[in-house]
């Protein structure tokens, strides 16, 4: 059904999108065709005169549940049953957080279909029933899944084919070697700031040695690593034990 890398966004928020995956890179992608957005409105679905899409939670407690129906209604529509290959993504603070490794992954598959929560969330039998991944975007709550649905379309987007410039500076960048990048510097080579305090690039980056430099951005990448994301830096320690 789907021609060339599709999102498709199930929202009661539509106008949040394409937000600010509409400009900079992914805007430009979204231009040329390099990734289709399909934004369905879950409203649409709903029931009765109020137009209601939620309801109160089954034993208590505060805030609204979204209706297993509504929400069913709204992937009936979206999905195409027979040929669909691309996962069906709810986005919530308590799904798997999401990391490089699942982003790669989701630029091959074919496409993505995400289902975006209000209130306190949907009914967990809809999404039991579609097989929903949850996915979290960080040990945060949010509103909504709106705001993580842009994050996640971001993250994906700029892996597509044809997207980003060089290949080179994805492998560079944080994530792909288990480590945290190393810190960037560019003119003026010395730089003087508000209170006449002088500020000289590290010397080794203008030197000349590339041999050199690339072991004091490794060190850089390292030391960060360990000193910001001592979770990280055991898995890489323990992968640079093996071997
Ligand atoms: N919805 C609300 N908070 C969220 C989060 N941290 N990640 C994904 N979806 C969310």
């Amino acid at each position: 059904m789907t021609d060339g890398w599709t999102a498709t966004v199930l929202t009661l928020f539509p106008e949040m999108f394409p937000g600010s995956l509409g400009q900079s890179l992914a805007g430009r992608a979204l231009a040329e065709e390099t990734w289709r957005l399909d934004v369905q409105d879950i409203r649409t679905h709903a029931i009765g005169r109020r137009g209601r899409v939620d309801d109160e939670p089954f034993g208590g407690g505060p805030g609204m549940v979204m209706r297993p129906d509504i929400v069913d209604s709204a992937l009936r529509e979206a999905v195409n049953l027979v040929d669909d290959q691309r996962p069906i993504i709810y986005l919530t603070p308590r799904g798997c957080p999401l990391d490089q490794a699942r982003v790669r992954g989701l630029a091959d598959d074919p496409g993505v279909i995400l289902l975006c929560g209000r209130y306190e969330g949907v009914d967990q039998r809809v999404l039991d029933a579609w097989k929903a991944e949850e996915i979290s975007v960080g040990d945060y709550v949010l509103s909504g899944g709106e705001p993580a649905a842009v994050v996640l379309l971001d993250a994906v987007i700029r892996l597509l084919p044809g997207v980003m410039g060089t290949a080179e500076s994805v492998l560079e960048e944080s994530f792909e070697r288990g480590l945290l990048e190393y810190p960037h510097y560019t003119r003026p080579a010395d730089w003087v700031d508000w209170q006449g305090q002088e500020h000289r690039v590290p010397e080794i980056l203008t030197s000349g040695h590339h041999g050199r430099i690339a072991e004091w951005r490794k060190t850089q990448a390292e030391q960060a690593t360990r000193e910001r994301r001592p979770d990280l830096w055991q898995q890489y320690a323990a992968r640079e034990d093996e071997g």
